[in-house]
């Protein structure tokens, strides 16, 4: 070892061992995983006038064979032709370029050739060659198109499901007796988190809830469809109702956020909710309400300003012994109750303001004389805005009015 060696690799190639120093770049080329090949830039049609071994491995085709041809060879009825004029053009222009083509094997089988071309230039800057670099990326764009297979059928089965929530609701408006129902459902994914329902009871009774399950996607989601059908009438043992000695009745709200409550621990769903539950009869107006950490409804009485109602609790699934408590209030004639999910509230514009409280109830009475579901459209709208178009959480609204 020693002196010759590291003047070999160091200073200028000494004439005696140019041979064997072309000799080891040579092999160092050929055992090179990518492609290289040189095409001269001066002879008609570009012929290949050198090819390593990489580029045989990668193509099939011996070097041998290759040589003098132009390395259009590799290309085939299903390559490209955006990125064929690319790399015309930049060979037009004596630029790099870089393009990822089709190309076919000796075989016949394809690949996906990253192909990277240089052009080299003499002492007095006239292109003579230009180098070509093939790299192998089949396996990489099969695992993007198989990553993008696999999102295109997620964004299908979510529209799916999501077409499936959107037919679960319940009308947009309905008239019962002397009241009327209205809702507004706006997801701000394709699955929503939310849910509202206003479902017929024993005695003439009407049902009405909000709910809104901690968290978006499909978990929240799947969360909110199981509790949209256990707070159904028509389901065998539900919730809502029971059996007594007078026949079968409504169960008081306050004892069905209890029943939710032991039914979904948080420790067993990772996901709390909070629901506003309550009965209302539409013959007297008397509506009975139990709130599990939801916002307070707000009520609208003709001729006065818009006011929040009371009441009070946990939300469903965080606490295994909370209570819950049944409030009660009576609509008059003309007067509107009004549901909204934390959505509406805690929407955020773009200088990270909430639309809060204050200005859902100026929006409410604002709205006062126009139809009920307009009137919901109307306030939807506005969050809508404020945050820009873009809800980050769902807003759901539900709204009873009591004719007269
Ligand atoms: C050095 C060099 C290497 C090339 N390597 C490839 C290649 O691996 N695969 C390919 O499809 N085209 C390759 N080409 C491009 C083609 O040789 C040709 O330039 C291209 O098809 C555009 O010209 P055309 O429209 O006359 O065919 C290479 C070109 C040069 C100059």
């Amino acid at each position: 070892m020693g002196d010759t060696d590291d003047r070999r690799f160091s200073a200028p190639v000494p004439p005696e061992g140019l041979a064997e120093w072309l000799a080891l770049k040579d092999r160092a080329l050929d055992v090179a995983a990518e492609g290289i090949t040189i095409a001269d830039a001066r002879l008609p049609d570009r012929p290949l006038i050198y090819a390593n071994e990489g580029f045989e491995r990668m193509t099939g085709y011996p070097v041998a064979e290759v040589l003098g041809r132009n390395c259009r060879f590799l290309q085939g009825p299903a390559t490209d032709a955006a990125p064929m004029a690319e790399v015309r053009a930049a060979l037009a222009e004596s630029r790099e370029c870089v393009v990822e083509i089709l190309n076919y094997r000796k075989d016949g089988s394809q690949f996906w050739n990253r192909l990277s071309i240089t052009p080299v230039r003499d002492s007095s800057g006239q292109v003579t060659h230009f180098i070509g670099i093939q790299s192998d990326v089949t396996a990489r764009r099969e695992a993007e198109n198989g990553l993008r297979r696999a999102k295109e059928a997620l964004e299908q089965d979510l529209r799916l499901a999501a077409r499936v929530q959107q037919a679960l609701l319940p009308p947009a408006e309905m008239e019962a007796g002397s009241l009327r129902v209205a809702h507004a459902f706006h997801p701000c994914d394709d699955l929503a988190g939310d849910a509202v329902g206003i479902v017929p009871l024993p005695q003439e009774l009407m049902g009405l809830y909000l709910l809104d399950v901690s968290g978006h996607g499909v978990g929240a989601a799947l969360l909110s469809f199981t509790l949209n059908h256990l707070l159904s009438p028509a389901v065998e043992g539900a919730l809502i109702t029971e059996r007594t000695a007078s026949g079968l009745s409504a169960v008081p709200p306050a004892r069905v956020a209890e029943r939710l409550n032991r039914q979904f621990p948080m420790d067993r769903t990772r996901q709390y909710f909070t629901l506003i539950y309550g009965v209302i009869d539409p013959s007297s107006g008397r509506f009975q309400y139990a709130m599990a950490g939801h916002p307070a409804p707000v009520l609208l009485r003709r001729g006065v300003p818009p006011a929040v109602v009371k009441g009070a609790g946990l939300p469903i699934g965080m606490i295994e012994e909370a209570a819950f408590e049944d409030e009660t209030l009576t609509l008059d004639p003309g007067d509107r109750l009004y549901f909204y999910t934390d959505g509406a509230i805690e929407a955020s514009n773009a200088g990270e303001q909430e639309f809060g409280h204050a200005r859902l109830l100026e929006e409410l009475g604002r709205w006062r004389d126009r139809p009920l579901r307009e009137g919901l459209d109307l306030v939807a709208d506005t969050v809508r805005a404020w945050c820009g178009g873009r809800l980050m959480d769902d807003v759901s609204l539900l709204a009873v009015e009591r004719i007269g």
